[in-house]
């Protein structure tokens, strides 16, 4: 059984379909993509999985149960933790501080439940950004930002862990880096869920790929079958025939995909 299953979710803004009748899951122990061109409402999705979006219909169900009407806080309790395209973390406090925050809080709320709590360090150190320790968070580099908001997800231990654009910002050493950590994460037995726009980092860690193009899911595969895929060409091209694209001038899809 999948630890989290959307099925056939649909999210209306006015006359706008953001989501239409969307159905994917993911896994533990897997890292599951989720990509598409923009607007083609993978952002919205996390919001319906994380509870910040209601669905006009369809069910979130995690870990078998169905979380369809749960309040933020307590699918956090459950075991979800997210990254937000927009940083989130509190300028003001240095970057162990914003993870002890993270943790205490996390504590506070299920800490009767899971006593044991993550080391602050030992979390800096994991990520990869224990030379910032001290460095208030409004100061650093947006890439070590990034690796912050994901510190602070690790400090609450969660089986899902969702990540919106965690790779922009960070250089191409910091996101080979990173794209290790997730796959170690996975490795763990979370379940990870990242919407990216970098293909390399998607098609080299991802284990599963649902393409989203507007609103709907046109592909769920490995990524060799996704990269092969016509259907998912022409969302990203408009073509379905690198030849035609070349001839045009246009990238081919071995540039993007
Ligand atoms: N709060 C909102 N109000 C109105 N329209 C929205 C809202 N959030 C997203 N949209 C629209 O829904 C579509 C999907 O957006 P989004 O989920 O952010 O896409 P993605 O993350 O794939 O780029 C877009 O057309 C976007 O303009
Ligand atoms: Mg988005």
């Amino acid at each position: 059984m999948p630890l989290l299953e959307v099925d056939d979710v649909v999210v209306q803004f006015g006359g706008v379909t953001a989501v239409d009748h969307a159905s994917f899951v993911a896994e533990a122990g897997r890292v599951t993509g989720l990509i598409g061109p923009n607007g083609a409402g993978k952002t919205t999705c996390f919001n319906v999985i994380t509870g910040l979006q209601k669905p006009n219909r369809g069910r979130v169900r995690f870990d078998g149960r169905d979380i369809t009407r749960l309040s933020v806080p307590r699918r956090s309790r459950r075991g979800m933790a997210r990254t937000f395209q927009r940083l989130e973390a509190f300028g003001s406090l240095s970057v162990r501080e914003n993870v002890r925050v993270a943790r205490d809080i996390h504590r506070g709320i299920a800490g009767l439940v899971r006593p044991a709590s993550a080391d602050v360090d030992g979390l800096l150190e994991r990520v990869g950004i224990a030379a910032y320790a001290d460095e208030r968070a409004d100061s650093i580099p947006t890439g070590t930002a990034r690796l912050l908001e994901l510190a602070r997800c690790l400090a609450c231990d969660p089986q899902l862990l969702l990540l919106d654009e965690p790779s922009s910002g960070l250089d191409e050493q910091e996101t080979d880096a990173f794209g290790l950590l997730l796959a170690r994460l996975a490795a763990e037995g979370r379940a990870i869920v990242m919407v990216e726009h970098d293909m390399d980092l998607v098609m080299s860690v991802c284990d599963e790929i649902h393409v989203l193009d507007f609103g709907r899911v046109i592909a769920s595969d490995a990524p060799g079958a996704i990269r092969a895929n016509p259907d998912v060409q022409r969302a990203y091209l408009g073509y379905s025939d690198v030849d035609e694209a070349e001839a045009l001038g246009e990238q081919t899809m071995e540039m993007v995909l």
